[in-house]
């Protein structure tokens, strides 16, 4: 880093993932000495509150970014593509929220609580994994190093906001009009997903959503365990803010629940909450607005030898996103 006050860019910053980011900056006093917003052309004068006062957004076009120092990109894979490279070779860092660097293996893909000594390898970009990679793996690599996690099973409940802004309004369009009695529409997403339960909605790779073949590469590399089992079911429910999953773990060694409670309670990142006879267990409403991975339903899985089961919930805009992106940010800063 060839600051100690970089000079600041986010791009998509009036996105759900960027405006969290441009938040999270604010909220953490990162220490930018200039705070540059870019969009899309659509979005081009609009005025964005920051911890560096009110910032003009701009359309992002050809060599903008070249005198920044760290560049957060958060729209969409093209647009990291496009520029990315072309942070680095100036010497800057880009610090990429996309999937579109997160399987290259010249490019650390880095959870600051798992795998922080990788971020030493990067050349100018980072990767940051998929929301429900990013928790998930919070969640199996204190299990891994425990036990050893020799296969895993997770269902997702996936909130609207993970799929952007348009999905996110959508649901809120729809909310209204089906209180309204006014049959709702969808266009953003194939299914009205207000009232509704949709296993779908990505792009399908063979069989799988592309999710699923994500959250499976992306969290076997963060834990480095390249042939981890994984089966993974992806689906989109109506809630706003925060991803979960029922995870199942098959161990090497034998594990108590009491056991994997207090290992999980003492893990970075994680704070459990799991009284189920009181109510108490990871939910998105209680986690939205929070950068911790909520883990409950801690208890034995009688299907399985050595199985656990459990449930969490995180942020998908904060800890599944911009908290982790920041995060990286400040790693970056602190090791120079
Ligand atoms: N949402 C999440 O939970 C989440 C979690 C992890 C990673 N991510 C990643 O973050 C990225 C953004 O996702 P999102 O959910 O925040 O989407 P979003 O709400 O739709 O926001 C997209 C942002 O990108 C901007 N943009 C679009 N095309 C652009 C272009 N050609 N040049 C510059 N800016 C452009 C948009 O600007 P306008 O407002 O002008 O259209 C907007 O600011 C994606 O790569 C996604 O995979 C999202």
């Amino acid at each position: 880093m060839r600051s100690q006050r970089p000079a600041v860019a986010v791009v998509g910053a009036t996105g759900a993932a960027g405006g969290t980011l441009v938040r999270i900056l604010g909220e953490r006093s990162f220490p930018a000495s200039t705070l540059d917003l870019y969009a899309s052309a659509r979005s081009a004068g609009r005025r964005v509150s920051t911890h560096l006062g009110d910032v003009e957004v701009r359309a992002l076009s050809g060599d903008a970014l070249r005198g920044a120092d760290i560049v957060f990109f958060a729209a969409g894979a093209g647009t990291s593509r496009r520029h990315a490279p072309a942070v680095a070779e100036a010497g800057g860092i880009a610090v990429d929220k996309s999937s579109a660097y997160r399987m290259d293996p010249a490019v650390p893909l880095v959870v600051p609580e798992v795998n922080p000594e990788t971020l030493r390898e990067h050349r100018g970009i980072v990767a940051n994994p998929n929301c429900v990679a990013i928790p998930l793996s919070i969640v199996l690599a204190p299990l891994h190093r425990a036990y050893g996690v020799r296969h895993v099973t997770a269902a997702t409940y996936q909130a609207a906001t993970g799929a952007g802004l348009g999905l996110a309004e959508e649901l809120e369009t729809q909310t209204r009009d089906d209180a309204a009695g006014t049959p709702p529409t969808a266009r953003v997403y194939p299914h009205v997903l207000h009232g509704n339960v949709v296993p779908g909605g990505w792009t399908m790779m063979g069989a799988d959503t592309e999710e699923e073949v994500k959250v499976i590469a992306e969290t076997r590399r963060v834990l480095g365990a390249p042939d981890l089992r994984m089966s993974v079911t992806t689906v989109r429910v109506p809630v706003s803010v925060g991803h979960s999953a029922a995870v199942w773990v098959d161990l090497d060694a034998a594990a108590d629940p009491d056991g994997v409670r207090a290992l999980l309670g003492k893990s970075a990142g994680i704070v459990v909450v799991d009284d189920p006879a009181t109510q108490r267990y990871p939910m998105p409403r209680s986690v939205a607005g929070s950068d911790d991975v909520q883990v409950g339903r801690i208890r034995r899985d009688t299907g399985r030898e050595n199985g656990i089961a459990l449930f969490f919930s995180a942020d998908n805009l904060r800890k599944g996103a911009a908290t982790n992106a920041v995060q990286v940010a400040e790693l970056l800063l602190r090791d120079g």
